[in-house]
């Protein structure tokens, strides 16, 4: 009897372990599934989150009705981009050397490039996401002529590079010397309101690429992009000089901000590429270049500019003033914003030469002289 009931009280005792282990191992099953189950959730969104393209720059709310109809398709485009994938590293419809169409004009322009291009010269693949933005800023004046063969270019060597971008062109307003330095500031500022981009083309209106296989991608470092010019015969930089940074370049945001923009200070033909340079040098960067068989550009004929005389004593007076002159002293007004079917285009009034005593250090040497 008391044996009987001390097996009964033993099995009970063992039944109820067995429970308890099978309870015990159940609930670690269920747990360990539950953990799996959530760790795939996370996987799952962490794919989707990194599949998500980059958002096309905003596009600014100044302006009529044609910055309206852009918001919309713009919008739009972003939501069907989502599922669109990325654009392959080396875009599939390059062409390698390409020929130059001179005396394109602007409305022959439109007709070839209007349905790829939206009002403003907005432009991004259809098919993939592009994997840069680059803003394209232009300065110019009296230059009317270039305009349309430079747009009828660029377009087609953009868009074959896969690009999200746009072109701005940015006019000095009044009769005044010419300053580059100062345009290519307020095209920065401008066109960054528009992004942010992930480059910025520097770039004169009578340089165009001559194989597409120069891509505008931004580097580690600035960028010199005009390595080899027709208006040389194609010599590299090493026949003008080796810091030279003129013609077209391409910088990040964080490189433009880095050495303050450009100089404000140079009116007239020749030394804000030079200045830059040092700039570069200051803040502890160094300009790359590709090699000059893609870096390789033709040239348009045009008519030739007051040269600065005063450049080079401007230039020696360099050392640590680019902390003050620049984009945080730079003073301008938009006299006009008008998105044209090709591009933005941008009157400034950028202020006189005869603030800055640099400049007329002696006003009798400014010539009339050929830029080249
Ligand atoms: C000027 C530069 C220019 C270069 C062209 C220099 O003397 O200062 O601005 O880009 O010549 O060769």
């Amino acid at each position: 009897m008391g044996v009987g009931r001390c097996m009964r009280g033993y099995l009970v005792r063992l039944a109820l372990t067995w429970e308890a282990k099978a309870c015990l191992l159940l609930s670690a099953t269920v747990v360990l599934l539950l953990c799996v189950l959530q760790r795939d959730q996370t996987h799952l969104q962490l794919l989707h989150v990194s599949d998500v393209p980059r958002e096309l720059p905003q596009v600014s709310t100044e302006g009529a009705g044609v910055e309206a109809s852009m918001r919309e398709s713009t919008s739009e485009d972003s939501v069907t981009r989502r599922v669109l994938p990325g654009c392959p590293s080396t875009p599939p419809h390059l062409r390698g050397k390409l020929e130059v169409e001179e005396n394109v004009s602007v409305s022959e322009a439109e007709a070839r490039h209007g349905l790829g291009v939206r009002p403003g010269g907005f432009s991004w693949p259809l098919h993939c996401v592009a994997r840069w933005s680059v803003a394209i800023i232009v300065p110019y004046r009296d230059r009317q002529y270039q305009v349309g063969t430079f747009l009828n270019h660029m377009h087609s060597f953009l868009q074959r590079q896969q690009l999200n971008y746009s072109i701005y062109l940015i006019e000095q307003e009044g009769t005044d010397l010419f300053n580059r330095a100062r345009l290519l500031n307020v095209g920065f500022l401008e066109s960054r309101k528009e992004g942010p981009w992930d480059c910025y083309a520097f770039h004169d209106v009578d340089m165009l690429p001559e194989n597409d296989y120069h891509l505008y991608h931004c580097s580690a470092q600035p960028r010199h992009l005009a390595v080899a010019t027709s208006n040389t015969k194609y010599r590299t930089y090493n026949f003008k000089y080796y810091t030279y940074y003129g013609g077209a370049c391409l910088m990040t945001e964080a490189h433009v901000r880095k050495v303050n923009g450009w100089s404000n200070i140079y009116w007239g033909w020749g030394g804000e590429d030079d200045d830059m340079w040092r700039r570069i040098a200051f803040a502890d960067m160094s300009v790359w270049r590709y090699p000059s068989h893609y870096a390789r550009y033709k040239t348009l004929q045009h008519k030739p500019q007051p040269v600065n005389n005063n450049r080079y004593q401007i230039l020696e007076r360099n050392t640590g003033r680019y902390h003050t002159d620049g984009l945080n002293s730079i003073n301008y007004t938009v006299k006009a914003f008008t998105r044209h079917p090709l591009y933005t285009h941008i009157l400034a009034d950028i202020g006189s030469s005869w603030n800055n005593s640099l400049t007329h250090l002696s006003t009798s040497e400014m010539h009339r002289e050929s830029s080249q």
